[in-house]
This record gives C-alpha cells, sequence and structure tokens, in this order.
C-alpha cells in the first residue's frame, strides 16, 4: 500500500528498503513488447542530423529518413536553441524536483489523472511500478492547460515552459515537413492531419539513484503515443535505451543535442514506414537523472490514419483510422501491450 503512495524520492531515501511493487519481473519483460534486454547493450550509431540543413541538403535528408526508418531515432543538432536556453530549462525542472515533497504536492495529481506531479500511474494490480517521479503538464494548445498543477516556485516556471513550447513546436513542423519530402510527399501531408491545433504535453522527469539499479526501470518498455517526441536529456547522466534489431542500444548524450523519436501517430501516418521504437530507462545507483520530454502530436481527439499516397496495391494500409486520445496509448502500456497493435488492419 505504502509503495502507491509515496513518491519514488521517499522510497529512494530509505537505502535498506525495495518495496515489492518496483522490481522488475524478468520472465515477463513485458509481453509482447520485448524479450530483449539480457545481452549487454552496445553504444551504437543513434545518427546526430543537422536539422539546419534539412532544407538545403539532400543527404542530411537522407540521413533522417534512414534513422527514421530503422532506430526512429536521432540526435538533432542546430536546432537553433542556445545552449543557455536549454540550461534554464533543465534549471526549472531542478529547482522544482528540489522543493520539499510537501511542497510539490500543491501540484499532485488527481486520482488516476494524467495530470500533475506523481509516481507512476497504478492500473493493475501486478502492473510493476516505474522508479520514477514525473511532473506532467499539458502546454499546447494554451486553453487547455491547467494552471492548478503548474509549479508556483520556481517562480519563472510558467514563461520558460511556454516559451520552450513554442519553440519545440516550430521543431516539430520542421521535422514533420522534412520527414514527409524524404518520401517525396507534399511536406504538409502529416501536419494535415492535424486537425486546427496541435497538442503538446511535457512530462519533467526525475529517476533518484536506486541502491538496487539492476532490479528496477526508470520506465518500463514502452514506445511513445505521440508524433514525435523531443527529449532534453540530463547534461551528464545516461540512462536511456532504444531497441534496435533486437538489441538495446544506448542513447549517448550529445552535449546541446534534442533527442528526438518517432511515435506511433507518426507510424501509422506513413503505414509503417516510420518507426516507433521501443525504448526503456535504467536507473544508476549513484547519480539522479532529469529529463525533459515534449510529446507533440495532433489535436486531442482527431481521427489519423495513413496518409493517401503511402496506400498503394504494393504497400496496402496496415493501421485503421483511429481517434487517438492519451489514455488509450497509456493504458496499453501500462500494461505491457503495444498501442500500435490495436490500430493494425
Ligand atoms: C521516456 O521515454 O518516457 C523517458 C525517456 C527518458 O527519460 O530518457
Ligand atoms: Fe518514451
Amino acid at each position: 500500500q505504502e509503495s502507491h503512495t509515496k513518491q519514488v524520492q521517499e522510497i529512494a531515501a530509505d537505502r535498506n528498503h525495495l518495496p515489492e511493487r518496483y522490481i522488475r519481473k524478468q520472465d515477463e519483460e513485458y509481453g509482447s513488447l520485448t524479450t530483449a534486454g539480457l545481452s549487454s547493450p552496445m553504444t551504437d550509431d543513434i545518427p546526430v542530423i543537422d536539422i539546419s540543413l534539412l532544407t538545403s541538403s539532400p543527404s542530411e535528408l537522407h540521413n533522417l529518413k534512414s534513422a527514421i526508418s530503422s532506430s526512429g531515432c536521432f540526435q538533432a543538432i542546430n536546432h537553433g536553441i542556445e545552449s543557455s536556453f536549454l540550461e534554464k530549462v533543465r534549471e526549472i525542472s531542478k529547482l522544482f524536483f528540489g522543493l520539499s515533497i510537501e511542497e510539490k504536492k500543491k501540484c499532485f495529481r488527481e486520482d488516476n489523472d494524467l495530470e500533475g506531479y506523481g509516481n507512476d500511474m497504478v492500473l493493475s494490480d501486478n502492473q510493476t511500478l516505474d522508479w520514477t517521479d514525473r511532473l506532467y503538464l499539458t502546454v499546447l494548445p494554451k486553453h487547455k492547460q491547467k494552471l492548478q498543477f503548474w509549479p508556483q516556485n520556481p517562480t519563472h516556471f510558467r514563461e520558460v515552459l511556454d516559451e520552450y513550447s513554442s519553440i519545440v513546436e516550430s521543431i516539430n513542423k520542421l521535422v514533420q515537413k522534412a520527414l514527409a519530402r524524404s518520401l517525396n510527399l507534399e511536406e504538409n501531408c502529416f501536419l494535415d492531419q492535424y486537425g486546427t491545433t496541435s497538442t503538446m504535453n511535457a512530462r519533467f522527469n526525475y529517476y533518484p539513484p536506486c541502491q538496487w539499479p539492476e532490479k528496477v526501470l526508470g520506465v518500463k518498455p514502452h514506445a511513445d503515443g505521440s508524433a514525435i517526441t523531443v527529449l532534453l536529456q540530463d547534461k551528464e547522466v545516461e540512462g536511456l535505451q532504444i531497441l534496435k534489431n533486437g538489441q538495446w542500444v544506448g542513447v549517448p548524450i550529445v552535449r546541446d543535442a534534442l533527442t528526438i523519436n518517432i511515435g506511433d501517430q507518426l507510424e501509422i501516418m506513413s503505414n509503417g514506414i516510420f518507426k516507433s521504437p521501443v525504448h526503456r530507462v535504467l536507473v544508476n545507483s549513484k547519480n539522479e537523472r532529469m529529463t525533459v520530454a515534449m510529446f507533440c502530436m495532433p489535436q486531442t481527439e482527431k481521427d489519423i490514419g495513413p496518409v493517401d499516397g503511402l496506400v498503394t496495391d504494393e504497400t496496402p494500409r496496415l493501421y485503421k483510422n483511429v481517434t487517438f486520445t492519451t489514455e488509450f496509448f497509456f493504458e496499453n502500456y501500462q500494461q505491457g501491450r503495444r498501442a500500435l497493435d490495436a490500430c493494425k488492419i
């Protein structure tokens, strides 16, 4: 019972006890998601892409296409954000998670609502819990922001996050257009499915150190329900791994880069050409780790499906049209299922 209500930060402070709910079950390693992971991870090539070149350099566009069609992930450099601003984003996260638990609980999530501060959501009795505390907020469209969950402390939290969201939205558009062009499609064909407004959610992740790092996971294997996810990694501490050709591949920290991966919605819209990668997070015994994930996607409740140009006699439609809700994807992943499987024809 205790382990449901305590934050992971508090559990980690008790160095003599690891609650059962957090211990990984090796034999299930999350059902259909993956059975890999026992071999040692290799630090393979997660490609580094200069996204300022995507309109002028056919070879960079080709590199993007091959990254997204294989591992589904790349490190974006020359994205135009000053490193001092990335530091500000890291700083609001650090200041927030550095507050006392009581102070943070002013943003506490309501029972099994997604939004706000809290630990892993419990959706089934035998679900293994992630070794992480989070602050999850809707940032776009602005009128959907639930400001009661936004920290008042640090005082510049809202200003920094609003500015960061609008920059990430322009990166989202740039990447979606480049991806369309890389397939010789009209550049707005993915964005046209977005509806009248995009949705963006921010998730601030805090992974405390764990005395038994091999017994827990920071995040269980899952793929993202977004169109794309833009991740600001910790400046020093690694932990993210991507499943590539049946092997876990570590995603290194590249200074000032943003780690971008495709989510299920773009796999659907691209009729399976682009891959929404399964990934997970490891923790370590020494250092805490903080990351900020921005989930970019179409308007909530908007119907999405494979774009017309990609459904042909040779490449039949793989996915049905689906009406996206965050809850739908979340429910599947929390129980070790791939949400995409439920969208297949
Ligand atoms: C996630 O995929 O949910 C988090 C990624 C990270 O913190 O590295
Ligand atoms: Fe993820």
